[in-house]
């Protein structure tokens, strides 16, 4: 903790953060809107924000629907978005991607086709790029310096959704390369913590590591206690019947059962790394990284003009 603590005394991009809420949290127009959009089939929200002042928004997480057993996409998610952007007329500036998702595949490269923007994500992709190009043995044409994206966001990086602030946290530990989008007073933690009664995000996909996905999510709980978070999924918890997907930096603190304020890092690391032994594979892991790696590209189609997907045997 003592580290941790320290780290965190030093860190400008959380002191600028810090001060983005405080004035979000003051004055309403530096507040975006928010709509989330979940998808059952894989517990994913994905997001439409939007500055309300100019209409600009920013597309974050969202889902191409795709079925495992045919190998087919669909567009029934990606849609829904689209609609709701048409309907309030907005134009879409960003297209973002808290980090490369192994439970489902990401609409961008469709989003972006049909609404435009610019695709980003975490500039530590390039590791991830790395690491599941080996993986799937995928050949010197599959670039792995972060080239299918047109952003790569570094930590601390500031950026403007209209006339709203936003500002990019680096927060390794699920995977080396994920980022939370601070944006006025809204989080997007992609998937380092959950709602309170659920905990927080596995860290045992090749590159994770609980360590320091604990000190990731203490960073991020060092912001205000008003900062708004929302979270890239839900389960549903033990006794509770709804999906949901927003909560607060002091909700977080006082009672997520993985990392409130009375859980120390060795007891948090203790505890992730025994469940994360117990989980089995996502269904659509081997779809879902192989695309996604590719900025939601699917691989080059091959001589017969279709796409595959492979499968490691052995190797995961
Ligand atoms: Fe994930």
């Amino acid at each position: 903790m003592a580290d941790t603590d320290a780290t965190i005394a030093n860190d400008a991009a959380l002191a600028a953060a810090s001060v983005q809420v405080e004035r979000a949290s003051a004055n309403k127009e530096l507040r975006p809107s928010i709509a989330g959009f979940f998808d059952e089939a894989t517990y994913t929200v994905s997001y439409v924000v939007h500055d309300p002042a100019t209409k600009e928004a920013a597309i974050i997480d969202s889902v191409l629907d795709y079925e495992a057993a045919s190998g087919r996409t669909s567009n029934g998610s990606a849609d829904r978005i689209i609609e709701y952007v048409k309907v309030n007329d907005l134009t879409v500036t960003w297209l973002i991607e808290t980090h490369a998702h192994a439970d489902h595949i990401s609409a961008a490269p469709y989003l972006q086709e049909k609404l435009g923007g610019k695709l980003a994500i975490g500039k530590d992709i390039v590791r991830v790029q790395e690491v599941f190009g080996k993986l799937f043995n995928a050949g010197t044409d599959f670039e792995r310096d972060g080239s299918q994206f047109d952003h790569l966001f570094t930590d601390g990086e500031t950026f403007r959704i209209g006339t709203i602030e936003g500002i990019a946290l680096h927060v390794p530990g699920h995977t080396p390369a994920d980022m939370a989008f601070l944006i006025g007073d809204a989080a997007f933690v992609g998937d380092t913590i959950f709602m309170p009664d659920f905990g927080t995000a596995r860290a045992d996909f090749p590159g994770g590591d609980a360590r320091q996905l604990f000190r990731s999510i203490r960073r991020l709980l060092s912001l205000p206690a008003a900062t708004r978070l929302f979270l890239c999924h839900d389960y549903k918890a033990p006794g509770r019947d709804d999906y949901a997907w927003e909560t607060t930096v002091g909700q977080q603190r006082n009672e997520n059962v993985h990392v409130n304020d009375k859980i120390t890092e060795d007891e948090f690391v203790e505890m992730r790394t025994s469940r994360d032994s117990t989980l089995a594979m996502p269904k659509l892991i081997m779809p879902s990284v192989q695309v996604n790696i590719r900025g939601g590209r699917l691989p080059e189609p091959e001589a017969n003009g279709v796409s595959y997907i492979k499968i490691p045997v052995n190797a995961l």
